[in-house]
């Protein structure tokens, strides 16, 4: 039986070169099955609001959103490291919003610690939250609340100064106190330098193979969102057509009465 996954267990994994598998999760039926497959650490991601909810980026996400995902997905129990991600205007303002926002994401949503987007800006807010001992991951590159800045979900850290800025909000991260850091679509190379500068461990969407872990989205993978699929995922199934053709045989049984046969009745 796989082992109840902590904080320490990422940075051994660094140290010994054992590559940290992680995947989001939304909800109760599909926790129990990422984590039977024996996943590391689950990402209770605020892309729930484009993967479940159906918004266009992640900026409508709330509070409640993340506390309500998050809750669902410990009923399940996981042995795996659960992260919930600060949504939007959840510690941007102040301080003392991010303590309470992270807090609740703890206590009401049951998680063992919250990943903010960010690098030098969000500095000040990793440290007040792992001031209180809760850990932080950060988020540097691609980062999808600021979408509006970045002009759309583009490559970040292209180029010598663009370079030197994204290992600047690196270091900033670790110096504030993060346990791990996401690196979202950045070149390899520069996902490379900062993996070998940090000491932390570093987890990679879009970033290449040099970094520590790698995240995907579980629709993603699963193919279940099949509008848009970024280059830097790989499907490992095609649920979307399964899915379809089961609920057209459904439908196709009702309409034609074949559905509920006897041994689905009462007697
Ligand atoms: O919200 C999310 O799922 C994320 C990951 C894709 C890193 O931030």
């Amino acid at each position: 039986m796989q082992k109840k996954k902590t904080v320490l267990d990422f940075q051994k994994m660094k140290a010994e070169g054992e590559k940290i598998a992680v995947l989001t999760s939304y909800d109760f039926p599909m926790t129990g099955l990422i984590d039977g497959a024996g996943i590391d650490m689950i990402l209770v991601g605020d892309s729930l609001g484009v993967v479940v909810a159906g918004h266009d980026n992640t900026l409508p996400v709330t509070m409640e959103d993340m506390i309500y995902h998050t809750k669902a997905v410990m009923r399940a129990r996981p042995n795996a490291f659960v992260v919930a991600d600060m949504p939007f205007l959840s510690y941007q303002t102040d301080l003392t919003s991010a303590r309470l926002n992270a807090g609740l994401l703890v206590k009401d949503g049951g998680a063992a610690a919250v990943k903010i987007e960010g690098g030098v800006n969000a500095a000040a807010a990793i440290a007040a939250i792992t001031e209180m001992d809760i850990p932080v991951m950060g988020h540097i590159g691609l980062t999808p609340q600021s979408l509006h800045r970045m002009g759309g979900y583009k490559v970040q850290g292209k180029g010598d100064a663009q370079a030197e800025k994204l290992l600047e909000d690196a270091r900033a991260v670790e110096r504030a106190g993060a346990f791990a850091v996401v690196l979202e679509g950045i070149p390899m190379g520069l996902a490379a330098r900062i993996t070998e500068e940090l000491t932390i461990p570093t987890i990679g969407i879009g970033a290449g193979p040099h970094c520590d872990g790698q995240v995907l989205v579980i629709h993603d993978i699963l193919g279940l969102c099949s509008k848009y699929s970024p280059k830097f995922v790989k499907r490992y199934a095609e649920l979307a057509p399964i899915i379809a053709e089961a609920c057209a045989n459904y439908i196709a049984d009702v309409k034609g009465g074949t559905f509920p046969e006897e041994r689905h009745c009462f007697k």
